[in-house]
């Protein structure tokens, strides 16, 4: 086994009722791109929530670079290097934009100079400086989803764990956040696990991608391997739910499987 990785050993969350996440294994390196999908309710908010403390697993073992993070708080993770996003969370609106990036690095034991250079550097880098002083709740829909990418940069994680960051955004803002992330990864070197329903941004950024279903991972491969798994098409297309195919995301074809 190497280091430089968080690797999750036979992951399990049980609620009342529901085996949310059930005996599921997943590896990210750094500077990887993995995408973790599947249908709704499907096991992938718990599961990171397992990943970084939010949600402490009825069973196994996550491990960051070989240490054993089990069981620790989200605070501890976060300083540890694991950065995440939350599905739907907005920013400080009454905050300005530099200030939203400025609170991620004090979040994590920044002085506030070093706050201070660090988000002016992420503005400048993700060409959102002219956005700076702008007040969050201003902010167009992707760029306020852009700046909340950039308050979990100013943690300097080596893992960046993103939950659905396309939500809600148009064709044109989910293949500039694509870009985005991809530049984020070449330039930062870090692993990036992203949880999305947008296939054209999963298949256009990951290397590898998981599939979950009732809380068990069905498929694990590259874009092309997994688009073509019968198991997936079957889970997506609702067949054991009963559900309408019309229902289901599309699964585009994988312009380049390399
Ligand atoms: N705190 C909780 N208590 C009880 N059940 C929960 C809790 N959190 C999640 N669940 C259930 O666990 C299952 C997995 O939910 P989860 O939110 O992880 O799915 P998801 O794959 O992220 O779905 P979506 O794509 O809709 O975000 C669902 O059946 C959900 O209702
Ligand atoms: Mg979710």
């Amino acid at each position: 086994m190497s280091a430089a990785q968080i690797r999750a050993e036979d992951i399990s969350v049980h609620f009342v009722g529901v085996k949310a996440v059930d005996g599921v294994d997943l590896t990210l390196g750094y500077g990887e791109i993995l995408g973790l999908i599947g249908p709704n309710g499907a096991g992938k908010t718990t599961l990171v929530n397992a990943l970084t403390g939010f949600q402490e697993p009825t069973g196994g073992r996550v491990f960051l670079d070989d240490v054993e993070i089990t069981g620790w708080t989200p605070h501890a993770i976060g300083r540890r290097g694991l950065g995440r996003t939350f599905q739907g969370i907005r920013l400080f609106r009454e905050l300005t934009a530099f200030e939203n990036v400025e609170l991620g690095a004090l979040g994590v034991g920044a002085s506030r100079k070093e706050a201070r250079m660090l988000a002016t550097e992420l503005l400048e880098r993700m060409h959102l400086r002219d956005r700076a002083d702008q007040k969050a709740g201003s902010l167009p829909y992707g760029d306020e989803r852009r700046i909340g990418l950039l308050r979990v940069l100013a943690m300097k994680p080596s893992f960046l764990l993103l939950d659905e960051p396309a939500a809600g955004m148009n064709e044109g803002e989910s293949d500039d956040l694509t870009t985005a992330i991809g530049e984020i990864r070449n330039e930062f070197g870090c692993g990036v696990l992203v949880i999305e329903h947008d296939m054209r941004v999963i298949m256009g950024l990951c290397e590898r991608i998981q599939v979950l279903d009732y809380g068990k991972t069905i498929s694990l491969g590259t874009p092309a391997e997994v688009q073509r798994d019968p198991a997936v098409i079957t889970a997506y297309l609702g067949t054991k739910r009963g559900a309408s195919a019309a229902a289901a995301p599309e699964l585009p074809e994988v312009p380049d499987a390399s």
